[in-house]
């Protein structure tokens, strides 16, 4: 059993001691919930891959407290700098050209890094009193639903890790955006995520270039993002995702099937009916999204059947996740 940890400013100098010694630890963000290390300690980094069981051909984000401190990691370009003071802190990761302290296990031998500083409070203070970058990848078995509580943490890393910081349960609920920006004239985003493209596309005056939304397995973005796998953030009971699901549906389903919709249905349902929000708000849903399919997970049904959000703004982060939960 892992050691959960209140934030307080003594657990937060010893965290802080404890990864500097290479040490791993379950750590709170605005979105998902880490699995922190020393970005600069090979060895402390593939305790990483062997504790999740990532393979190592998919690198890891580092995380810094500012944009300040990027100079160091990473080539930053005036594109990066404009976009960080605009949505850092927050749920934006960048893909920038990496520098050589940046140890190859971290990057999968590639030669650029993901870099992304997190607004949650105690994990930003956490980070900013390390004197080194925090790799931390989502805290879930590899492919498995990311956590979004310290508890979702303990129930699946808890045998393997020794301390996490509790900082409650996350704002955002799904994985950071992530984009591409190499080619300052061309960014790219390579995942959808809690902050919608619309906002950086508003912040830039145009459009700029993303996966087609319903492609669960579009080849461009998994070569340059190798975490892009079409099977990911699978709970263990299939799921099928379906664009509505109508009060007919409902009607039909077995017992031993599971609806999860969208927003809470007007007319009476059965007690194998879900839902992700009250109010059909895209931001209850994400923080929401996780949570639920977990504990679907435990209930034992033979099947989820899912319904997939709106998408537009933050809808095409959540049918994103949903898509690949739901590749067999
Ligand atoms: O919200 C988040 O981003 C969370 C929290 C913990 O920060 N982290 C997270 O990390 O989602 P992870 O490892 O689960 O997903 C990171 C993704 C992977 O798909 C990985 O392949 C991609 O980022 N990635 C990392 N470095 C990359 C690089 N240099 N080039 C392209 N993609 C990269
Ligand atoms: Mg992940």
């Amino acid at each position: 059993m892992a050691k959960i940890l209140q934030p307080n400013e003594e657990n937060l100098r010893e965290l802080r001691k404890f990864l500097l010694f290479g040490g791993l630890v379950g750590v709170p963000t605005e979105t998902v919930y880490g699995l922190a290390a020393n970005a600069l300690d090979p060895e402390a980094c593939a305790k990483i891959f062997e504790v999740k069981q990532r393979p190592t051909n998919d690198p890891l984000i580092c995380h810094v407290s500012g944009i300040d401190a990027l100079d160091d990691i990473c080539e930053v370009n005036p594109l990066a700098r404009r976009l960080a003071k605009r949505f850092w802190p927050g749920p934006l990761t960048y893909v920038l050209p990496k520098k050589a302290k940046v140890p190859d296990i971290v990057t999968a031998g590639l030669g650029s890094v993901a870099v992304r500083c997190s607004a949650h409070p105690d994990f930003h203070r956490l980070v900013e009193q390390c004197d080194f970058p925090i790799a931390a990848p989502s805290a879930n078995p590899f492919a498995y639903i990311s956590p979004t509580t310290a508890q979702h943490v303990e129930a699946s890393l808890g045998s393997r890790i020794s301390f996490i910081l509790d900082g409650g349960p996350c704002a955002f609920g799904v994985e950071s955006t992530i984009v591409d920006l190499r080619d300052e004239s061309l960014p790219r985003v390579l995942r959808y995520g809690a902050l919608p493209v619309e906002d950086i596309e508003i912040e830039l005056g145009r459009s700029i270039d993303k996966p087609e939304p319903s492609d669960d397995a579009d080849e461009s973005v998994q070569h340059l993002a190798p975490g892009a796998l079409p099977k990911h953030y699978s709970p263990r009971t299939p799921l099928e995702l379906r664009g509505g699901l109508s009060p007919q549906d409902l009607d039909a389903l077995a017992d031993d099937q599971a609806a999860l919709l969208i927003s809470k249905p007007s007319q009476a349902v059965g007690a194998n009916v879900f839902w992700l929000s009250e109010s059909g708000k895209l931001s209850d849903i994400a923080a929401h999204l996780y949570a639920k399919l977990r504990e679907l997970d435990e209930l034992g049904f033979r099947q989820i059947v899912a319904e997939e959000a709106p998408e537009l703004g933050l809808g095409l982060a959540i049918n994103d996740r949903l898509r690949r939960a739901s590749f067999r």
